[in-house]
C-alpha cells in the first residue's frame, strides 16, 4: 500500500536566491510523506489540518516572515522536498488558524480523535510537539524555545472539548474572526487602559473594511452600550465614552460594504475625506471647543496616506489635534517587497510602564508628532496576564465572544473563493480545488 502523503503550502524565503524583486513570490504545494505511528517522536502529535481562515492578516504573516521581530516563518518548518528544490531554509510556511483532529499521538495526554484550535499550517497534516508538562484540560503547549516568551498566544492550542468559546456550527466564523476579534477587542482594551489618552473626541481607522478595522469599531460601539447598561448613563466614563465618535477610511470600491456594516459613525474614501475632516473642523470651532482630540488607529499602514493624514493635522488652521497615532495593521504590505524588512519596532513594554505611572501620552510631551505606538496582541496579552486573573480575562472574553457571535453573522459570507471584503475565506487542503492563494498574491499587487 502506498503511504500517504502530505501538501504543504510553502513560499521562498525572501533571503533565498528564489524570489524574483519583479514578481509576487509565488506558492508551492510541497508533497512530503507523513511519519506513521511508530516514527512519531516521544511527545510528538500528528494533526490532521481539517481547515483553516485566510485573510490580509496570513497575507501580513507572509511579508513578515524573515521580519527579526515577528519570524512568522519560524513557526512552522517547510519541509524538505529535493525534486522541489524545498527546504526550510529556502521556504517558508504561512500560519494560518484552524481547526484539525488528532490522527496519532505519542503524548500521554493527548487522544487520537481530539479536536484542536489553533495556529497551525495550510496542510493536509502537521506534526507537533506538545510540552511535557503545559497540559491542562482547556490547552495543551508548543513548546518553540527559539522565539520570544510573549509568543504563547501563538504556541497555546485549544481543545474543543472544554474551550468555553467552541460550538461545532461556529467553527467557521471562529476561525475568521478569533483572531482579529481578539486583536481589535485587546487594542480597545489597551486603549481604555490609558483613558484613551487622556480623552478624545474622534477615532480614525483606516483600512475600515477589514474585519480588524470593523471589529475594532464594533469593540467601542460594545464598550459604550456596556457602560450605558452598567451604570447609569449619567457616570463620567459613560459621557466621556458616549461622544466619540468613530471614523473609517476605506477605499472607494469597499465604500458600501463598509457603510452598511452600520459599525462607523461616518466612513469615507481615501480620495475624498479631507473635505469632510474640514467640515468636522468648522462644526469643532463653531461648537467652541478649542481643539478636538483626535486618535489615528492605522490598519492600511500606507506611508502615502498617513503623510496626508498628519500634514492635514499639522496644518496651522486646523483645530484638530492628533494625540495618538497607533499602528494596528499593514494590509498595504505587500509579500517579497523589500520595505518588509525595514519596519521598525517598539515593543508594548516601555509604553505600559508610561501608563503605570500615569503617565499621559500627548502630542506635546513626544514632540510635534505623537510618536506612531505599534499595538501587538501577544505583547499586550503578556501584559494583562501579570494584571488580571485568568478567570476575570476569560469572563470578559466569553461576554465579548457572545455578543460577538450573535451579531456578526451577516457581516461576510464564508467561502472559499471570491474577492472582496464581503467574504470570509475558509479554505482547506482536502478541498479538491485547493487553496487560491496566488489569487490572493495577485490582488495583494493592485
Ligand atoms: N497588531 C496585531 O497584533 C494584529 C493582529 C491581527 C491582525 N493584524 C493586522 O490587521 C490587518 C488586517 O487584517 P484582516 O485579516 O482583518 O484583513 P481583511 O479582513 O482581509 O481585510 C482586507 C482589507 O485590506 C485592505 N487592503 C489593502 N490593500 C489590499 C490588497 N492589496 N489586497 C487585499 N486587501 C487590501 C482593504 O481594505 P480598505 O479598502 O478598507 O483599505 C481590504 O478590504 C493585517 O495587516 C493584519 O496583519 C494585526
Amino acid at each position: 500500500m502506498s503511504r500517504p502523503m502530505n501538501s504543504t503550502l510553502c513560499f521562498p524565503r525572501p533571503s533565498s536566491s528564489q524570489t524574483s524583486t519583479s514578481s509576487l513570490p509565488k506558492s508551492f504545494l510541497v508533497r512530503s510523506p507523513i511519519p506513521n505511528f511508530q516514527e512519531l517522536q516521544k511527545g510528538y502529535i500528528l494533526l490532521k489540518v481539517d481547515k483553516f481562515g485566510w485573510s490580509a492578516n496570513n497575507v501580513t504573516y507572509q511579508a513578515l516572515g524573515e521580519h527579526p521581530h515577528f519570524r512568522y516563518y519560524d513557526f512552522h518548518p517547510s519541509p524538505t522536498s529535493s525534486s522541489a528544490s524545498v527546504a526550510p531554509q529556502t521556504h517558508g510556511v504561512v500560519p494560518v488558524w484552524g481547526f484539525g483532529t488528532v490522527v496519532a499521538s505519542a503524548h500521554p495526554s493527548v487522544a487520537v480523535g481530539e479536536r484542536l484550535y489553533g495556529y497551525f499550517a495550510p496542510a493536509k497534516y502537521l506534526v507537533l510537539p506538545i510540552d511535557e508538562k503545559d497540559v491542562n484540560k482547556f490547552s495543551m503547549y508548543v513548546p518553540r524555545p527559539h522565539l520570544p516568551a510573549d509568543r504563547r498566544v501563538y504556541n497555546q492550542i485549544q481543545r474543543c472539548s472544554s474551550d468555553p468559546l467552541y460550538t461545532r456550527e461556529k467553527e467557521d466564523l471562529t476561525m475568521l474572526y478569533r483572531p482579529l476579534f481578539w486583536t481589535s477587542f485587546w487594542c480597545e482594551d489597551w486603549l481604555a487602559c490609558s483613558g484613551y489618552r487622556g480623552g478624545c473626541e474622534y477615532i480614525l481607522i483606516s483600512s475600515a473594511s477589514s474585519k480588524t478595522g470593523f471589529c475594532l469599531a464594533y469593540c467601542f460601539l460594545m464598550k459604550v452600550e456596556k457602560e450605558r447598561q452598567k451604570k447609569s448613563s449619567t457616570t463620567s466614563e459613560y459621557r466621556n465614552m458616549s461622544n466619540i465618535r468613530v471614523i473609517g477610511l476605506t477605499s472607494k470600491t469597499n465604500l458600501d460594504f463598509t457603510r452598511q456594516l452600520g459599525l462607523y459613525h461616518e466612513v469615507y474614501d481615501y480620495d475624498c475625506f479631507l473635505s469632510a475632516f474640514h467640515a468636522h473642523h468648522k462644526t469643532d470651532a463653531v461648537s467652541s471647543k478649542s481643539q478636538s482630540r483626535w486618535i489615528y488607529i492605522d490598519v492600511a499602514g500606507n506611508q502615502t496616506l498617513n503623510s496626508t493624514i498628519y500634514t492635514h493635522f499639522a496644518s496651522p488652521y486646523t483645530v484638530s489635534k492628533l494625540i495618538a497615532t497607533v499602528s494596528l495593521g499593514m494590509t498595504n504590505l505587500v509579500p517579497g517587497e523589500g520595505s518588509a524588512k525595514n519596519i521598525e519596532w517598539n515593543t508594548l513594554n516601555t509604553k505600559s510602564s508610561m501608563m503605570e505611572n500615569n503617565t499621559t501620552f500627548s502630542s506635546s510631551s513626544l514632540g510635534f508628532w505623537p510618536v506612531t505606538e505599534q499595538f501587538f496582541l501577544p505583547e499586550w496579552l503578556a501584559i494583562r496576564r501579570v494584571q488580571l486573573t485568568p478567570a476575570q480575562m476569560l469572563d470578559m472574553q466569553k461576554e465579548a465572544w457572545q455578543t460577538l457571535m450573535r451579531d456578526c453573522p451577516g457581516w461576510v459570507t464564508l467561502d472559499s473563493r471570491g474577492l472582496g471584503p464581503d467574504k470570509g475565506w475558509i479554505w482547506s487542503m482536502w478541498d479538491a480545488r485547493g487553496p487560491d492563494v496566488n489569487q490572493k498574491a495577485v490582488k495583494a499587487k493592485l
